[in-house]
């Protein structure tokens, strides 16, 4: 599907690249550092959020973009030797000639992240694409609006989409209780955003929701527990 959001390579302020939309005011990442932003939402309020690690722990990403969520998710993988099963969403696929100019291989002392960046942007969504025994990956083409989604199966969620005020159709009650279904007991999604009509779709879903400290930049963000 033709990318309708038009995407151009931006700097932000930590020294890690994101992508513009033209025409919009939204970034695929913050302006304030994308780097330190996927890292603080996603990596340290979402997976250091549980104090044992599942082996394998279940991650589902609404919104793969650029791969930096799980470019980094995939670095934990790989530190802690424990295995992810990544699955994530993205209708509209980043064209290669783009991701080819994206600097975040090059943010990080591991020698084999250029690797685990390009098996990142192998994956299909027939099969797992893996790198080494601890990484797995499978990326379906598919909107949130159609997917559907096995029961009870994630322990982990990066809602990840555009702004509410660029896509308020990915923030509705009905999406989140898609979501909702497809997690486990105890699962904990994560998300940037902390709009009240955000917080009250994610508790008309049935989830638990706190706001919590944002990355740099932003005061808060929100963290939503499905109870067990
Ligand atoms: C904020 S960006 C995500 C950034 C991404 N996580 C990264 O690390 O680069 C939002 C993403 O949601 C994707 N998206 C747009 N519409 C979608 C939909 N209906 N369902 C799932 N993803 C969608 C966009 O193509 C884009 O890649």
């Amino acid at each position: 599907m033709e990318n309708p959001f038009r995407p151009e390579l931006i700097e932000t302020s930590d020294g890690s690249h994101t992508l513009k939309l033209q025409g919009f005011d939204e970034q695929y990442h913050s302006v304030n550092g994308a780097l330190q932003e996927s890292q603080h939402v996603f990596i340290n309020s979402g997976l250091h959020a549980f104090e044992v690690l599942p082996n394998p722990l279940f991650i589902l990403e609404i919104g793969l973009g650029t791969g930096l969520n799980a470019l980094l998710a995939g670095r934990e993988a790989l530190l802690r030797k424990s295995r992810i099963l990544y699955e994530a969403l993205e209708p509209y696929p980043v064209e290669p000639s783009l991701l080819q100019l994206l600097n975040y291989p090059r943010l990080f002392k591991e020698p084999w992240i250029e690797d685990l960046f390009g098996c990142i942007h192998l994956a299909g969504d027939e099969n797992y694409t893996n790198y080494k025994d601890w990484f797995f990956i499978r990326c379906f083409q598919t909107p949130l609006q159609d997917k559907v989604f096995d029961e009870s199966k994630y322990h982990l969620v990066f809602f990840d989409a555009f702004g509410p005020d660029t896509q308020p159709e990915m923030w509705s009650a009905q999406m989140f209780e898609k979501i909702y279904s497809s997690m486990k007991p105890g699962g904990v999604l994560v998300t940037y955003c902390v709009k009240g009509d955000v917080r009250r779709a994610l508790k008309a879903a049935g989830f638990e929701v706190n706001k919590i400290p944002g990355p740099k930049g932003k005061r808060e963000m929100s963290r939503a527990v499905k109870p067990v």
